[in-house]
């Protein structure tokens, strides 16, 4: 069959697959799957620059994450957080405000670096830092966002809850928000731009359950992280459990990385991104990326570890023991190898073991420290290393 011949029955069969698809993946409900098939990646201006952000900060990001390697790296979107917005004019059309003079020709000048941009707002009235939200104007701003050429939105739920506190019940203050972000989703679908639609709802109501089915590509799972250990470590190893309700098109995430913001050390950074990709988490670097040390630069980039996290199978890792301050986490890989993390979250250095079977594996294994970028060889039932203090030893297990 010559290639014009088998032009009609692969249209219809892809046509009838893609029918399929539409009625029994929960994937497709997603405002945008094929946008988020593994977990986005970039960097998103709140954690370092919080309202200090504007136009020349985003075109140095933009720049810097070409420069420094991050986007050959895999990182892709620019986000612009809260503190961009303007006023309303007498049509209900959202601008920027005096700190993003042309939007359009910013996402312009991102695009041109071959990255993408994304934006912030709420489904309340305010966002959580006092500006102007898309309460009552959600299509009017989606299309807005299409017209800039925005391609990632984050929509923090902030102000909806003075609207939520009104509701006679608790379920009922759950509908108004879960219908929130339906009414976003459907408005980003209208543009027939793909955008990836990011919920940040702190995890309320255990979003992970309907995130998708109300076309999250990304929900936060909890509150705020910052620039400690105590905090990243609550989060990150909080998120045992919830594994099941990630894949391709959807996933948890434990919040923006801040490796670089120079409030923890290098072994609990390494620790950071370790467990972020075992975690299948959206890795968004939260630091200033012109005024990155060579360190940080290898933290970000490592090829081995991104490969986890951007792992084909889109299957999340999760905790797989734990005993005292030595946890190992297990995530299974496309090409049926596992990474396994071996966490000592005690302050002091504590020798660690993992055995293969229980893990898994049958008969003798092949392993890989992942940061050290070594084989360590064939090996039959066990591997006993000593990690460091608030550390990872991370390796890559294959039959
Ligand atoms: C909330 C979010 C943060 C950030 C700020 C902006 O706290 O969780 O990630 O977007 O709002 O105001």
């Amino acid at each position: 069959m010559n290639a014009r011949s088998s032009h009609k029955p692969l249209a219809i069969y892809r046509l009838l697959a893609a029918t399929l698809l539409l009625l029994v993946s929960p994937l497709c409900r997603a405002q945008s799957p094929g946008a988020a098939a593994t977990p986005p990646m970039g960097w998103n201006s709140w954690n370092h620059f919080a309202e200090k952000v504007d136009d020349a900060t985003i075109r140095a990001q933009a720049d810097a994450m070409v420069s420094t390697g991050m986007r050959d790296a895999g990182y892709l979107y620019i986000n612009i957080d809260d503190t961009w917005e303007g006023d309303r004019d007498a049509q209900g059309v959202i601008h920027p405000n005096s700190k993003f003079p042309d939007m359009k020709a910013l996402a312009d000048y991102v695009h041109s670096k071959g990255l993408k941009i994304g934006i912030y707002s709420s489904p309340g009235s305010k966002t959580c830092a006092g500006f102007a939200g898309s309460y009552g104007h959600e299509e009017q701003d989606a299309a807005t966002y299409a017209a800039w050429g925005i391609d990632y939105l984050k929509y923090d739920l902030c102000g909806l809850r003075e609207i939520m506190k009104n509701a006679p019940s608790l379920e009922a203050a759950n509908k108004i928000m879960v219908d929130a972000y339906v009414k976003m989703r459907d408005a980003l679908r209208k543009t027939n731009r793909p955008i990836v639609y990011s919920f940040c709802q702190y995890g309320d109501d255990a979003v992970w359950r309907w995130g998708a089915s109300a076309g999250g590509n990304l929900w936060r799972t909890t509150g705020d992280i910052n620039d400690t250990y105590a905090r990243m470590a609550d989060i990150g190893f909080g998120q045992a459990g919830l594994a099941q309700f990630a894949g391709p098109g959807h996933w948890n995430d434990p919040d923006m990385l801040e490796i670089g913001n120079g409030g923890m050390k290098t072994e609990e950074y390494r620790t950071h991104m370790s467990l972020w990709a075992l975690l299948a988490a959206p890795l968004l670097a939260g630091n200033d990326l012109t005024a990155m040390s060579p360190e940080t630069i290898a933290l970000l980039t490592n090829r081995e570890v991104i490969a986890i996290d951007q792992d084909a199978a889109g299957k999340q890792g999760d905790r797989f023991s734990a005993e005292g301050p030595m946890e190992v986490w297990v995530r299974q890989l496309a090409d049926g190898s596992k990474a396994v993390g071996l966490f000592n979250r005690h302050f002091g250095p504590l020798d660690i073991q993992v055995d293969f079977h229980e893990v898994g594996f049958k008969g003798a294994v092949k392993v890989r420290d992942v940061w050290a970028a070594r084989d360590l060889g064939s090996m039959k039932d066990s591997y006993k290393v000593q990690v460091p203090g608030h550390g990872v030893v991370l390796l890559r297990v294959s039959e």
